[in-house]
């Protein structure tokens, strides 16, 4: 174990001393070299030494630099150092994040990060979270809160009878609604293509005007940072019209959530505290590996009712059941990488990581512009959307 463990080390400090020049998309060649991984499944166990240099030897380069300094693809996280180490540590300790009894540090450690969380992203502080892989999960967690409490309303407990038979529940979403909370629409029963879509403008928001009446269970769901542009819902108003009218709001907030993190950029943030749910990545601003996401549901007992499950062998006490929050029973504990993000930056650490990115967006914006190159969108995040002269 010790030559392992001093091998890894090894090789991950080369891995990351190479990051910041090496090419960030893998060469082809090297993408062609995986084959050599494919090899005959062997009969005996042999050396795990052997077993990593394999993987590194042949992996390592094949793998995309996105944890580097040049990458600028999709809405991509890289990893904090202090994350990093938290999440080698956390495999060292191998933890069942099921129950509290499996590993009391990972149920501690959620409700720890639950506080600081509510507290930084300026939710209702009574509002309750769960640790999912990311924001699809958490955005389907989200509805299943959703679909549970607009039911249970109506005197129908969907988690015993199903949806066959049950009232309907109409699904208000923009026109620019992410793919990922269709695919949770889709799984939950609620359909991707019976939802109302509401037309949005310029920069993808949902136009509040355009709303149709609201009338029996409703959820709507919202956008905090549109994956193309950045752009917000206009949460303060769509809440108010939800709250007239008994919906839920959910809001998708994968990335743009965490604006509300930050003094220079909350107010794009406005009125988000008002919803019912709220979905975001910790892999994605927050900075810890792969994989990460959050639900926070304003009142616990739908969430609880949504996901929790019991058996006579699952021994339950007093405190927090991680997997009474979150479709899995048996996860890691991906609480302990969050706690050691918000440990290290602290708040105002959190808010500049939030606010210098902004920086960079939109200083990257300005560069491109003075090179004559098109920028689609108003850089009020991070997202900055560009055209290279095509038709
Ligand atoms: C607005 C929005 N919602 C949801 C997602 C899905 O997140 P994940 O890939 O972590 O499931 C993304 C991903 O970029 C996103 O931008």
């Amino acid at each position: 174990m010790d030559y392992l463990l001093s091998e890894v080390i090894m090789r991950a400090n080369r891995y990351l001393t190479e990051l910041p020049t090496r090419r960030v998309s893998p060469a082809p060649d090297t993408v062609a070299g995986l084959k050599r991984l494919d090899v005959p499944l062997q009969d005996h166990p042999i050396n795990p030494a052997t077993v990593l240099a394999e993987l590194d030897d042949v992996g390592s380069s094949a793998t995309v630099a996105s944890a580097g300094n040049r990458y600028f693809g999709f809405v991509t996280g890289g990893a904090l150092p202090p994350t990093m180490a938290a999440n080698m540590l956390a495999a060292v300790w191998d933890q069942n994040a099921v129950l509290e009894t499996a590993s009391p540090v990972a149920s501690f450690i959620e409700e720890v990060c639950r506080k600081w969380l509510v507290s930084v992203l300026r939710l209702p502080p009574q509002t309750a979270i769960g640790f999912a892989t990311g924001a699809t999960m958490a955005n389907f967690t989200g509805l299943a809160a959703a679909r549970h409490a607009l039911l249970q309303k109506q005197g129908w407990d969907v988690e015993s009878r199903g949806l066959f038979g049950a009232p309907a529940i109409e699904v208000i979403v923009g026109e620019e609604v992410h793919v990922s909370v269709l695919k949770a629409l889709s799984m939950l029963g609620l359909g991707r293509d019976r939802v109302v879509r509401i037309p949005v403008d310029d920069q993808g928001r949902m136009r509040a005007e355009s709303f149709p009446p609201i009338a029996g269970p409703t959820i709507i769901c919202t956008q905090a940072g549109n994956v193309n542009t950045g752009a917000f819902d206009p949460a303060e108003e769509i809440c108010l019209k939800a709250k007239e009218a008994g919906a839920w709001v959910h809001v998708d907030g994968a990335f743009g959530l965490w604006a509300a993190a930050a003094p220079k950029k909350s107010a794009l943030a406005k009125g988000v505290e008002n919803a019912d749910s709220w979905a975001t990545d910790a892999h994605k601003w927050l900075n810890v590996p792969y994989d990460s996401g959050l639900i926070f549901v304003r009142e616990a007992r739908h969430l609880l009712a949504a996901m929790s499950s019991h058996a006579a062998y699952l021994i339950e006490g007093e405190k927090r059941e991680p997997s009474h929050y979150v479709p899995e029973m048996s996860r890691r504990a991906r609480g302990i990488e969050v706690w050691a993000a918000l440990r290290s930056l602290g708040t105002t650490g959190l808010s500049d990581l939030i606010e210098r990115c902004c920086g960079f967006a939109a200083r990257f914006a300005e560069g491109l512009q003075n090179e004559g190159i098109q920028v689609l969108n108003d850089v009020v995040l991070n997202q900055v959307l560009v055209k290279f002269g095509l038709k």
